[in-house]
This record gives structure tokens, C-alpha cells and sequence, in this order.
């Protein structure tokens, strides 16, 4: 069960896809969620629930902000497993790549079709009448920030605790999903829902799952190729694995 073998099945696939996590962007300088210094081992977990944004929207903007200059920060740079997820992409062998990722580094790696399951932390989203609006225009402003065309509360584009997921990226992601031949996952502990039922519901339906990840994760039981790697490792050598195929 080597990368060559890896690569082989994704090539053979026809139509392959990518699901992320945190753990591709780590070597960007963002932390991951639930590893010892991930967000949630320095930041509470309850303060960036949709209750708390609903009933303090000021006291949430405070620490979202907080966490933002942590996470997000200026001149964050792709790195090589994103730019290997695009090389793939580039080549026919990924339809796409599903993120639980906000930070943009698919695209900015020049992944072209990217799902974004949890929204986009680099943007804001009024609660009313839905416009959008850059998270750079309500930096330095008076906290909670509104929407100038209609007062409403503006929300980080993100999806908060307690937030379905948004509708249309569900509906894209489920449509990779069932086309593809394999199933291609890095850098997630696949343990949120509903992310974590896509790789889970096309392994029950016999489509070939790859894991690249540190760690085990809650599907390695069912995989087919489970590498205990780091992705800007493995990723990269994939790459190389499919071109010699
Ligand atoms: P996690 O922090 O749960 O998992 C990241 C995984 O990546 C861990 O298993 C790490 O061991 C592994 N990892 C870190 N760096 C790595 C590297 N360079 N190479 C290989 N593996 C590495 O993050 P996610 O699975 O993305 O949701 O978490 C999913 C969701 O939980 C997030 O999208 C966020 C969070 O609550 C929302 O905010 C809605
Ligand atoms: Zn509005």
C-alpha cells in the first residue's frame, strides 16, 4: 500500500476529489483545531457560537477579531500541499477540492474548483439582507460592525456552532462526492459533522478512500491507503506517483 499504489487508484478513478482540514494549513502558519496548539486548546470554543453572536454581538466581534489576527494574520502563503492538491486538479485527476478550511489557500495555490464548506473567514456577511463585504472594511470600526445598506449585523462568512452549513456548498460538495471514483482526504481528524459524512457515505458506497493525516483519524478503519504523513510531504509525492504512472 505505497503512494505508488495510491496514485494508480486516483489516476484509475476517472474522477477523483479532495477533502481538507486544518492540517493542510499548519505549515502556513495557521494552527489546527484540536491538536495541543490548536484554536480550541487557546481559545473557548462557546464565545464563537451563533447564541453568543446573537446575544453579545459586540463581546463576539471582540475575540472574533482576536482570533482572526491569529489565525488568518497578513501575508499568509499557500504551501506545498495546497499547491499539490492544484497540480492535481490542473492535471484531470481531481474534479475539486471540499474545504473545512477558511483561509483561502486552495484558491491562492490556484486550485480553480474549491468548495468551501465553512464559509470564508477573510469575508463578513450582513444577517439581513445577506451582502458581503471584505473582514478588512470592519477592522478598525466601531464593534458590533452593520451593513451600510440596511443596518443589519454584519457575521463573519464563516459557519458558526450552531450554523447549518451553507446550502449550496453542501449541494456541490455531495455532487463531487458521488461522481467520484476515489476519495482523497488530508489534513482532517474528520471528526465534525456533517464535513466528516462525505468521505464516510462514499466509503459505503464503495468508492476508493484515501487518508494523508499525522494522526488516525475516525475513518482509518475504512480506507483503503491510510498514510500516517505529513502532507506537504505526501501530498507532493503523489504528485510525482501519478505522473510516473
Ligand atoms: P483538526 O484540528 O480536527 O484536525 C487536523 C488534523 O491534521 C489533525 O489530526 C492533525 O494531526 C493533522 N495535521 C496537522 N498538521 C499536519 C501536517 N502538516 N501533515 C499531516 N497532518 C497534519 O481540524 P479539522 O479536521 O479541519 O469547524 O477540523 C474540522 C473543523 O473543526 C474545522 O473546520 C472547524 C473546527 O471546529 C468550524 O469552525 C465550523
Ligand atoms: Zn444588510
Amino acid at each position: 500500500r505505497t503512494l505508488r499504489f495510491a496514485a494508480g487508484a486516483l489516476a484509475d478513478a476517472g474522477s477523483a476529489v479532495a477533502m481538507t482540514g486544518a492540517g493542510v494549513s499548519t505549515a502556513s502558519g495557521i494552527p489546527d483545531f484540536r491538536g495541543p496548539d490548536g484554536v480550541w486548546a487557546r481559545y473557548d470554543a462557546e464565545d464563537f457560537h451563533i447564541s453568543r453572536f446573537e446575544a453579545d454581538p459586540a463581546g463576539f466581534w471582540a475575540d472574533r477579531l482576536d482570533l482572526v489576527d491569529d489565525l488568518l494574520g497578513e501575508g499568509r502563503e499557500p504551501n506545498a500541499a495546497h499547491e499539490a492538491l492544484a497540480a492535481l486538479e490542473r492535471e484531470g485527476v481531481l474534479e475539486g477540492v471540499v474545504t473545512q478550511n477558511v483561509d483561502g489557500l486552495h484558491q491562492a495555490a490556484g486550485s480553480e474548483s474549491v468548495v468551501e464548506l465553512h464559509g470564508n473567514g477573510e469575508h463578513v456577511v450582513c444577517v439581513d439582507c445577506g451582502a458581503r463585504d471584505a473582514l478588512d472594511a470592519v477592522r478598525d470600526g466601531d464593534l458590533p460592525p452593520r451593513c451600510p445598506a440596511c443596518d443589519g449585523l454584519y457575521k463573519p462568512d464563516v459557519v458558526l456552532f450552531g450554523e447549518q452549513l451553507p446550502e449550496y456548498a453542501w449541494y456541490r460538495a455531495h455532487a463531487m462526492a458521488q461522481n467520484a471514483g476515489a476519495f482523497l482526504v488530508a489534513g482532517s481528524s474528520l471528526s465534525v459533522e456533517p464535513a466528516a459524512s462525505l468521505p464516510r457515505e462514499a466509503a459505503a458506497r464503495g468508492t476508493t478512500l484515501l487518508l494523508v493525516n499525522h494522526e488516525r483519524t475516525a475513518l482509518s478503519g475504512r480506507a483503503e491507503y491510510d498514510f500516517r504523513a505529513d502532507v506537504t510531504e505526501a501530498l507532493p509525492a503523489l504528485v510525482d506517483a501519478v505522473r510516473d504512472y
